[in-house]
């Protein structure tokens, strides 16, 4: 679909986000389908993009949800993903959390070590309950990622090692109150190489079967996220293969599938609209310096990550510029040596794959108000977050001025 995007830089004003609720939904099909033939479960990763009308979306076709913090979860519930659909990671979760994922009864909770199995069985004892459990493994496998988002490599954070692991379900499944049912790994995010997912589900497909022969039950096989998406030339993944080797890893294994695509769904659906306010040059540099900035599009600045940039409906010749925000640090830039004509003020920059770790990474750095977000959904635009105020911003500190 072709999307208007100077009649909703117009209607919403800039810094904007806007995505395509129809592309969310061919993604989620595409790799739905790819999955046919065999029991699965997308769960959808929250954080890539945790506005409520967006997994609200996703819920609708049939989503689960990952989510990484009782405030995820929480999200997932009121955007309506079915408790039994919703699963919970990461390395540090307090007891307050593992308590209300108790109490919710969510598909399942995930273990990322020993210490924290210990809290969840000794939190589910104090509400008398049996948590449902799979653990992360950490197959030791170099996804061949940028290193801030590679985890499945033992210099990582991230999961147990497999001997670990085993240990960790005989004990779970003598517990009154763990039932380990599920099994898990994630190696890295915008993985563009089927080869490392691969050896990593053949390793953990194999420590299935070892778990099974100890009738230990699991249930539940995750193959975590990571699938990567075209920001600038890259060569992806296909769905269809990426289906066919797991099924053919897991083959005998009677598991439900589950993934946790989050920027393969969402990524190239959105858009960050920004809006020129000057030229400037010195003796060797263009700047175009925009609305827009490092809080709201961190991916730049962090991870030196290329979003393409392009103005709209202009055709003059082009020479190299960089994009900066008005941010007080040299790191605020959403692009650089970005190819673009001479721009005006108010001209209408229009940044791609930006629905992914996006909106979701915005920060208020500089007393900025978070943008606004727009969905798109069969030729019809719709708020989905209302521009933040400054009264939002200083809500939690204005009582307490003295
Ligand atoms: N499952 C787990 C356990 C994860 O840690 C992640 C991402 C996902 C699923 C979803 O990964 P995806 O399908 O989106 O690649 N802020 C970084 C990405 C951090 C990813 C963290 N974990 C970025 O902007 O590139």
């Amino acid at each position: 679909m072709t999307l208007d995007f100077l009649a909703l830089s117009n209607k919403y004003d800039t810094p904007l986000y806007v995505y395509d609720f129809d592309y969310i939904a061919d993604r989620y099909h595409a790799l739905k389908e790819a999955f046919s033939g065999q029991k699965s479960l997308i769960n959808y990763a929250v954080k890539a993009n945790s506005n409520l009308s967006v997994i609200s979306h996703l819920a609708k076709m049939g989503a689960g949800a990952d989510c990484v913090s009782i405030g995820e979860v929480k999200r997932a519930i009121i955007a309506g993903v079915d408790k039994y659909k919703i699963i919970f990671s990461g390395v540090g979760k307090k007891d307050e959390e593992i308590h209300e994922a108790l109490k919710q009864d969510i598909l399942l909770i995930n273990l990322e070590s020993e210490a924290e199995m210990k809290r969840v069985e000794s939190v589910a004892a104090s509400l008398g309950k049996e948590a449902r459990i799979s653990i992360r493994v950490n197959p030791n496998i170099d996804p061949k990622t940028h290193p801030y988002i590679s985890t499945g490599l033992h210099d990582n954070k991230f999961g147990v090692e497999i001997d670990v692991a085993k240990r960790m379900y005989i004990y779970a499944k003598k517990s009154a109150n763990l039932n380990p049912v599920g099994i898990h790994f994630h190696i890295g995010s915008q993985l563009t190489e089927l080869e490392p997912i691969a050896e990593a589900c053949g390793i953990v497909a194999d420590l299935a079967r070892t778990l099974k022969a100890l009738e230990i039950d699991i249930r539940f096989f995750d193959v975590g996220g990571g699938l990567g998406v075209v920001y600038d030339n890259e060569t992806t993944i296909s769905v269809k293969e990426y289906a066919d080797m797991i099924k053919e890893k897991t083959k005998g294994l009677d598991v439900t599938l589950l993934c946790e695509p989050g920027r393969y769904m969402v990524a190239n659906s959105g858009y960050f609209l920004t809006k020129v306010l000057y030229e400037k040059r010195n003796d060797t540099k263009r700047f175009v310096v925009v609305d827009g900035a490092m809080n709201d599009l961190l991916r730049p600045s962090l991870y030196e990550a290329y979003h393409k940039i392009e103005a709209l409906g202009n055709e003059n010749e082009k020479t190299p510029t960089d994009v900066v925000g008005p941010v007080c640090e040299s790191g605020d830039f959403l692009g650089k040596g970005v190819l673009l004509p001479q721009l005006n003020h108010n001209d209408l920059l229009i940044v791609h794959s930006a629905g992914a770790y996006g909106f979701s990474m915005s920060s208020n750095y500089n007393t900025r108000n978070r943008a606004a977000e727009v969905a798109v959904e069969n030729g019809k635009d719709r708020l989905i977050r209302a521009r933040e105020t400054f009264e939002d911003l200083i809500a939690l500190e204005k009582e307490f001025l003295v």
